[in-house]
């Protein structure tokens, strides 16, 4: 059975950077406050009109696409991670499809949140093992700059986002020294609303709960998914409780990149690099400590682009492979914690 590897890997993030103290203009913060809470100094956010999270992911795909030899022609299958779609239904997958001018492919979106890179690594990681697809184009892309709270209410989650995309091409190979090694997806749903974004969406709001379905007047029919009440008392926000998703995180990270190390039968001496979902330096950090890795084994630059959830890692890759951090042969493991919750990893042979 073949491996997958990734043949070409690209990154986009705008061009316009929103430092710490741009976002004072909004919000009672300080840089103070969110350099040492996060790590984050700036972050990037997209162009209002001209750019959407499907035009990022084309942006990271067309490099990617280049770099590995073929052309958009080529792709047999897209599996497309966000959060941040540009509709609600149809996906960004088929929207990336027609942009780039593909073949009537398959196009599947994945909405696993932080982890969002590493379930589509891993379901197109599945494609080619088994043969199905020789050239899957995996994105990951979130405009967040359009969906968050830039009042002082939203400031705990506002500062953490920002905009940017990454892609890979998958291919199989034969050689025994390279590729993905395995990945590891986990979830567990009871904490599902302590990092959420509840609207719109199906679920029953306290209003809709008390009436009885034939009592609704038309008005009120057309508003149970998205409402002007939730939008007056800001419920079209993520929520998170911060604290509370630290301390999952800080166990959940490290017991994944374990996982995938025991599985074949590494050690985190082994590790080249290490590239956590860009959540928090602080996580980064207390994980980088508690699995003793040292500074050069792990990657971050949350730093210059905030917390861009499903991007991170792409983003994080493309930049450590780009500086050369990254050569043949060297053991990389992805790792990832978020909303759900859901957590993953990945381990490879660049
Ligand atoms: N600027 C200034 N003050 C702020 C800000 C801000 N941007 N945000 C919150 N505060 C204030 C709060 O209002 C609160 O004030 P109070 O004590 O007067 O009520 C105080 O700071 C502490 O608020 P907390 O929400 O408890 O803030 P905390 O110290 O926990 O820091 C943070 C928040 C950075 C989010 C932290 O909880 C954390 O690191 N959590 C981990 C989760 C995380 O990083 N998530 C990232 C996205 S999810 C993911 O990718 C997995």
């Amino acid at each position: 059975m073949p491996r997958s590897k990734i043949a070409g890997i690209g990154m986009y993030v705008p061009k316009n950077v929103f430092t710490n103290n741009d976002l004072l203009k909004f919000m009672d913060t300080t840089d103070e406050w969110i350099q040492e809470r996060t790590g984050i100094k700036e972050r990037r956010y997209a162009d209002r009109t001209e750019e959407t999270t499907t035009t990022m992911g084309v942006e990271a795909a067309t490099i990617a696409i280049e770099r590995a030899g073929i052309t958009p022609q080529e792709i047999d299958f897209i599996v497309f991670a966000t959060i941040c779609p540009d509709y609600y239904f149809p996906g960004c997958g088929v929207l990336l499809q027609r942009a780039m001018k593909m073949k009537e492919i398959g196009a599947l979106d994945v909405r696993n949140q932080c982890s969002g890179f590493i379930y589509a690594l891993s379901v197109a990681d599945q494609f080619i093992k088994s043969g199905m697809y020789k050239n899957i184009l995996v994105v990951a892309s979130e405009k967040h700059s359009f969906g968050l709270d830039f009042s002082t209410r939203g400031r705990n989650i506002t500062v953490i986002f920002g905009d940017g995309a990454g892609a890979v091409v998958l291919q199989p190979t034969e050689d025994v020294n390279r590729g993905i090694l395995s990945t590891h997806l986990h979830s567990d749903g009871n904490n599902a609303e302590i990092l959420a974004m509840y609207n719109p969406g199906t679920h029953a709001n306290h209003w809709v709960k008390e009436k009885k379905l034939a009592d609704f007047d038309e008005a009120e029919m057309g508003e149970m998914f998205m409402s002007h009440s939730m939008i007056d008392n800001a419920q079209n926000f993520p929520n998170m409780d911060g604290p509370a998703v630290f301390k999952v995180a800080v166990e959940k990270f490290p017991a994944v990149i374990m996982e995938a190390l025991t599985a074949n039968n590494l050690q985190t001496t082994d590790l080249k690099l290490m590239i956590p979902h860009q959540a928090n330096l602080r996580i980064s950090q207390f994980v980088q400590r508690k699995l003793k890795l040292n500074d050069d084994q792990v990657y971050n630059n949350i730093q210059k682009f905030g917390n861009t959830t499903a991007a991170s890692i792409p983003i994080a890759l493309c930049e450590a492979w780009e500086q050369g951090k990254i050569k043949e042969g060297d053991l990389v493991c992805l790792a990832a914690f978020g909303s759900g919750f859901t957590w993953a990893s990945a381990l490879l042979k660049w």
